[in-house]
């Protein structure tokens, strides 16, 4: 089933409540987009955004992404904060499944995230572990990018291994996903997708976020 995780990297703060609930029937997840300065050349949320919103969002899946050099000094406060998925980056680590199991043993669903030049390979050996795997269609750090139209042929890669396992795991794409896009990217087999700047940026994000779906419905009846 296609679901949408909107980043709130993209949200006017100014408005947060507002918009959170004008999206919330489109959106059983919220994107939290951590950034450390050193893995990703930008800073951006931290745990207290989690802390904060997770009580007003109880039915709410807290999706969050670490783009962080030490995802492991991260998992116990963002558990504690509230997250419900942790997904870090393979490239950060050199153990993934020694973090994957550190954050199943917290009682939360791990995701492993790949960045657009690293292939599908990189995670192949830990699809018998997590609960999801991130593929990144824009260099991290920023909202609002271009979607990278070269990572989208690891998405059918990645598709084709997942369903290998008979294992239920999310494949989740992020970065510069919009309405005329989408498509290609559930067409090959994206069920869970971040959208920032689409939904946010957008003059009625509600409207955005619903347009969103349904694109991404009509691709996901073509996989
Ligand atoms: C980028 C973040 C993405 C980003 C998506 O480093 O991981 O989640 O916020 O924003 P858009 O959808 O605007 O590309
Ligand atoms: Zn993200």
């Amino acid at each position: 089933m296609i679901r949408l995780s909107p980043s709130l990297l993209s949200l006017d703060f100014y408005r947060a409540k507002e918009q959170i609930e004008e999206i919330k029937e489109f959106a059983p997840y919220l994107h939290f987009d951590i950034m450390d300065g050193h893995f990703v050349p930008n800073l951006a949320l931290g745990e207290c955004i989690v802390k904060s919103l997770r009580p007003h969002l109880k039915d709410t899946i807290f999706d969050v992404h670490l783009m962080v050099d030490d995802p492991a000094f991260f998992l116990e406060p963002f558990a504690r904060a509230g997250a419900d998925i942790l997904t870090f980056h393979v490239e950060a680590v050199r153990d993934a499944r020694a973090l994957i199991e550190r954050i199943r043993a917290l009682g939360l669903r791990a995701g492993i995230s790949l960045k657009p030049k690293t292939p599908a390979e990189a995670i192949l050996p830990y699809l018998d572990e997590v609960d999801l795997v991130l593929v990144m269609t824009v260099e991290p750090g920023f909202g609002g990018q271009a979607l990278i139209p070269e990572c989208l042929e690891k998405i059918a890669v990645l598709r084709e291994e997942i369903d290998k396992t008979g294992r239920a795991i999310d494949l989740e794409v992020d970065g510069g996903v919009k309405v005329d896009n989408v498509f290609e990217v559930t067409r090959r087999g994206a069920d869970l997708i971040v959208a920032g700047s689409a939904v946010f940026s957008a003059p009625d994000p509600k409207k955005a976020a619903e347009e969103l779906l349904e694109a991404a419905r009509r691709g996901a009846r073509k996989a």
